[in-house]
């Protein structure tokens, strides 16, 4: 990984603070807020004098006498009452931005390969179509595995399918009603069951709802499903069989619809892959003394010293034997601590099933899943919509995945025409261009925003070309490559870059701060980092290019460290792009 500016003045100033016996930590740089005043400033005399370092101009004046000679900076300031200010060399400055964008990954990937970081996301349910509940753990959960495998660890996602719950056993009574002759439900079979699925999605999609209100409103019906739920996880082999089909079928929607966002997954597991490590869990967990029987069922209590409950229990099994989805949750954390062996795993789900983590890394903690391992909700709020209720169809029906992709490509069609955008290009250009604008406003319109927060889903604005959009990052991208090619085409070439001028600086600065920007992204699992980072660096491009004019420029040289100065640009931009999700296009 290659330091920034800030990081290695940081620590030379650290370095200074420390000889005068102060903490290092004061030595923090950082970016001027008066940039005729400074490129960087360190204000750690002035906490110093809070420390009882006694007058902050003198200990300034002290730490710059330290740092005087240095092959970074042209010029230090002091002021009163005691700020440093800092000039950088504008060779240094072209200097570290050529090392960097001759980096691949930019001067951010390390080699972490040894340890490997589990993400689960996705989480779709078998039988169900996708919905926007379902849009936020897709796109942040794919931003992370792109950003932390290009920071060089092992990544493995999961979609962890929701395929082992109740609603399996009311699927299974609900086909059992319609088709009672089916072969799956004679108990004297047991095996070459027909290879051919005796149910579409679209059938899934009819019987799933019908079923869950009915069992929602009688009673007998419910307990049928629960019992079919349990012969199936007991392994009833005619269930198993069908069960396989539904998921099968319910799959290859759900890959359509991944693979219309542009999100993949390394593992299709689900909760049933759980199953298999079910008695271990348990059996660890009795033996440890930390589950308890509880009026039939079992479970795992949390309390305190004095014995007062903290939380509400983990309930492993119910009283009729079924198992739940926190027993598959913990099971499946078993496998990955204990087979897997992984380092990191982050959980991208709901907010909204906060308790439901803390119960399960509770319980994970007590069996020492965390002696290597750490495991964390990396959670996010609800998309809603302008009433401030999570958002709905405009019937009040839950919003399809699929349904919100095309209202999406259909906004970016309009907003397309109406700003005659690449009139003359051919119909299949022009639903290129429609499919990807439409995908990148979803996406940067989810993750401009810190994840634990809510947002308000408003296509309309999310789809503008101006603003902090994800069309508006595309439009800029296919601005600058449209520009190397009409220097292209004028015989102009990017070429080595030149000592760093005054217009250049602000931009030069922002494209340095990128292995930070991923650095911080990672730490806290937060893709609105990067979001605001490309979004500055694309309005950095752009005040640039009005003050510079690049294609007027008489000297060739010049010219053509301008050039490399503009595709070193555009290139950081499709590459924090692409760590998003977002496909950028040649031209618009
Ligand atoms: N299938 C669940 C749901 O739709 C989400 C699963 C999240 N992942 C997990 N390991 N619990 O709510």
């Amino acid at each position: 990984m290659l330091l920034s500016i800030e990081q290695e003045l940081s620590e030379i100033f650290g370095k200074a603070f420390e000889s005068l016996e102060l903490p290092f930590k004061l030595g923090a740089v950082q970016r001027s807020n008066r940039p005729d005043l400074g490129d960087f400033q360190c204000n750690g005399a002035m906490a110093a004098a809070k420390l009882g370092a006694g007058n902050p101009f003198v200990t300034a004046e002290k730490v710059a006498e330290l740092v005087n000679s240095n092959d970074l900076i042209e010029k230090i300031d002091v002021v009163r009452p005691g700020f440093i200010n800092l000039f950088i060399k504008s060779s240094a400055i072209s200097q570290k931005l050529s090392q960097l964008a001759d980096d691949s990954t930019f001067g951010v990937a390390e080699d972490l390969s040894a340890h490997k970081v589990m993400i689960d996301f996705g989480g779709p349910n078998v039988a169900k179509s996708m919905h926007v509940g379902h849009l936020r753990t897709a796109i942040i959960g794919d931003s992370l595995q792109r950003i932390f495998r290009f920071k060089g660890y092992e990544v493995v996602s999961d979609a962890h399918l929701g395929d082992w719950g109740t609603q399996m056993g009311m699927l299974i009574e609900g086909l059992k009603k319609r088709q009672p002759d089916l072969v799956y439900f004679d108990e004297t079979v047991t095996n070459d069951y027909p290879t051919e699925s005796p149910v579409s999605i679209q059938d899934l999609e009819v019987i799933y709802p019908e079923e869950s209100g009915l069992c929602k409103t009688d009673p007998e019906a419910a307990e049928k499903a629960r019992a079919a739920t349990l012969e199936l996880q007991n392994g009833r082999a005619g269930y198993r069989a069908l069960w396989q089909h539904f998921v099968n079928v319910s799959v290859a929607t759900l890959k359509r619809d991944y693979g219309e966002l542009g999100v993949g997954f390394d593992l299709w597991k689900g909760e049933s892959d759980a199953d298999p490590f079910i008695p271990a869990v348990l059996e660890e967990l009795a033996d440890k003394a930390i589950s308890i029987q509880d009026q039939g069922a079992l479970i795992v209590p949390f309390r305190d010293e004095e014995g007062e409950n903290i939380m509400p229990p983990l309930i492993l099994r119910k009283s009729d034997g079924a198992v739940m989805y926190g027993t598959t949750d913990l099971a499946t954390l078993y496998e990955r601590v204990r087979d897997d062996k992984a380092k990191t795993v982050l959980y991208v789900v709901d907010g909204r099933q906060q308790q439901h983590f803390k119960q399960v890394f509770a319980a994970a903690d007590l069996m020492g899943f965390n002696e290597n391992t750490q495991y964390e909700h990396s959670y996010f709020g609800t998309v809603n919509g302008k009433d401030g209720k999570p958002f709905k169809t405009r019937s009040g029906g839950v919003m399809k995945l699929h349904d919100l992709i095309q209202m999406a490509k259909d906004e970016a069609r309009k907003k397309i025409a109406e700003s005659n955008f690449g009139s003359d290009f051919s119909q299949d250009e022009k639903e290129e261009i429609a499919h990807k604008v439409a995908i990148a406003t979803l996406k940067f319109a989810d993750l401009r925003n810190f994840r634990i927060k809510d947002y308000i889903f408003d296509l309309e604005k999310f789809s503008e070309f101006e603003g902090k959009t994800g069309p508006y990052l595309l439009m800029q991208v296919a601005r600058i490559k449209s520009i190397l090619r009409k220097a292209k085409g004028i015989g102009a070439e990017a070429g080595a870059l030149l000592e760093t001028s005054d217009n250049e600086k602000a931009l030069s600065y922002r494209l340095l701060e990128f292995p930070s920007v991923i650095d911080r992204t990672i730490d806290k699992r937060a893709p609105h980092f990067l979001c605001e980072h490309l979004y500055n660096l694309a309005q950095e491009y752009s005040s640039f290019y009005q003050k510079q004019h690049i294609m007027k420029e008489q000297d060739n040289l010049k010219q053509a460290s301008l050039l490399r100065l503009s595709q070193i640009c555009m290139q950081q931009l499709e590459a924090g792009l692409q760590l998003l999700g977002i496909e950028t296009l040649e031209r618009m």
